[in-house]
């Protein structure tokens, strides 16, 4: 066990936006005068993100010359490297609401303050240059880009006041008991004696490939992270509270857990391949993680990036920019003749030896209440998948 310090955050400080009690009572006697922005579920992931650290060093919602320079050359406009711009879209109407200088309330939808917002900055949304430069893509199909387009005409940048972290949302999907800050994954770290912790991003339910990735991660580091990401994600992925009830499942039955640690991540998903795994990445150097799990398409979705873009971005950046280190994983499936897991890289490819499932495939196998193979999921994963499965409705993915 190491008894090292912990990496630090990106950029150096860990931002808490979270306000004091007797802060927050004079920011809610002056919400009651200033303009009101219901925020989209996006945006509130975006601000309890921000509100908590994990976005260090963003203390709000980005201004126009950090947006240029993000979408333009995945910086900050003072060098500092982030790769997707953390906005707040509004239309027309609230836009006519708001004045440069002045301050805005932002809202839940179910009606909760959440925080107070200095209005630094009104500006143009430029869909162009953030479509081509985060998501290389202005097709409509795209998730992340469909986001966008739907999105207001007009960002909102400033720093933000945070009143409420957790909004109130249906019963069971605040994950409250795994819903833990940057600075409270750092101290768990400690308390473990984890000096390096490597850290696996997830928003599908967890099989044999993501398995194999997290116990050699675990193999070199002091401990693991799974750390789910639970916000705001797309009709047709599997919802984060079957998908917790998998990581539990896997965890109790196939790991140790005096070297694993579940946590979630509030993040709403992007889909934007790898520009959002140098997100995930820094991300997650804010939670305390030192090692970052890319596998294949990371964060991809359909076939608009390619199988290692994601963890060939990180070439492009300089010593020192992240202090995190991707931990990049080959396409990993069980291969017959090895009866393991092998990736192209640690076993030869012989015709038809290895295990490869379609997601639909594993989504028709469940919905008529079968098991996948063994060699593609654990059966008491598959078994709290087919429980999900057969109880809703067939979602269009
Ligand atoms: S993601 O959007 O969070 O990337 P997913 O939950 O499917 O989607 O993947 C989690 C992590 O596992 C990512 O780093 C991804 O690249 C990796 N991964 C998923 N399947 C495989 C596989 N068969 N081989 C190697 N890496 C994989």
């Amino acid at each position: 066990m190491s008894t090292g310090t912990l990496i630090p955050p990106h950029g150096g400080t860990l931002v808490n936006r979270i306000v004091s009690e007797a802060e927050a009572a004079a920011l809610r006697d002056e919400s009651a005068n200033l303009p009101k922005i219901v925020l989209s579920a996006k945006q509130s992931c975006d601000l309890e993100m921000i509100a908590v650290g994990a976005f260090s060093p963003l203390t709000g919602f980005v201004c126009s010359q950090d947006f240029e320079s993000i979408c333009k050359s995945m910086r900050l406009a003072d060098g500092t490297v982030f790769p997707i711009p953390v906005t707040l879209a509004v239309d027309d109407e609230t836009k006519g609401t708001l004045e440069a200088g002045g301050r805005a309330a932002l809202y839940h939808t179910d009606g909760t303050l959440l925080a107070v917002m200095d209005v630094t900055d009104i500006y143009t949304h430029d869909r162009d240059i953030e479509m081509s430069g985060v998501f290389r893509t202005d097709d409509e199909a795209h998730p992340g880009v469909k986001a966008v387009i739907e999105e207001g005409d007009w960002l909102i940048g400033g720093d933000v006041h945070v009143l409420t972290v957790t909004p109130a949302e249906e019963p069971g999907e605040q994950f409250t008991d795994y819903r833990l800050t940057p600075s409270q994954t750092r101290e768990a770290f400690a308390a473990r004696g984890w000096s390096t912790v490597a850290a696996f991003q997830t928003r599908n339910p967890i099989h044999r490939a993501h398995e194999y990735l997290c116990k050699c991660a675990t193999e070199i580091c002091d401990g693991l992270l799974i750390h789910p990401l639970v916000g705001e994600t797309k009709p047709g992925d599997i919802p984060a509270d079957v998908r917790m009830k998998c990581y539990e499942t896997i965890i109790e039955h196939y790991f140790v857990s005096e070297y694993t640690m579940l946590s979630v991540m509030p993040a709403a998903m992007r889909y934007a391949g790898p520009r959002e795994a140098v997100l995930h990445a820094l991300v997650r150097q804010n939670y305390g993680v030192s090692h970052f799990i890319v596998g294949r398409d990371h964060a991809g979705v359909g076939d608009y990036y390619g199988t290692y873009d994601a963890q060939e971005i990180f070439d492009e950046l300089d010593d020192g920019d992240l202090a995190v280190t991707p931990l990049k994983f080959e396409h990993a499936a069980w291969s017959h003749k090895a009866q393991g897991m092998v990736s192209a890289k640690t076993f030869p490819k012989i015709q038809g030896d290895q295990v490869f499932l379609s997601g639909t495939k594993v989504r028709d196998l469940l919905a008529q209440g079968e098991r996948p193979p063994a060699e593609f999921s654990r059966p008491e994963v598959a078994d709290v998948l087919i429980e999900w499965a057969t109880s809703v409705e067939p979602v269009a993915s």
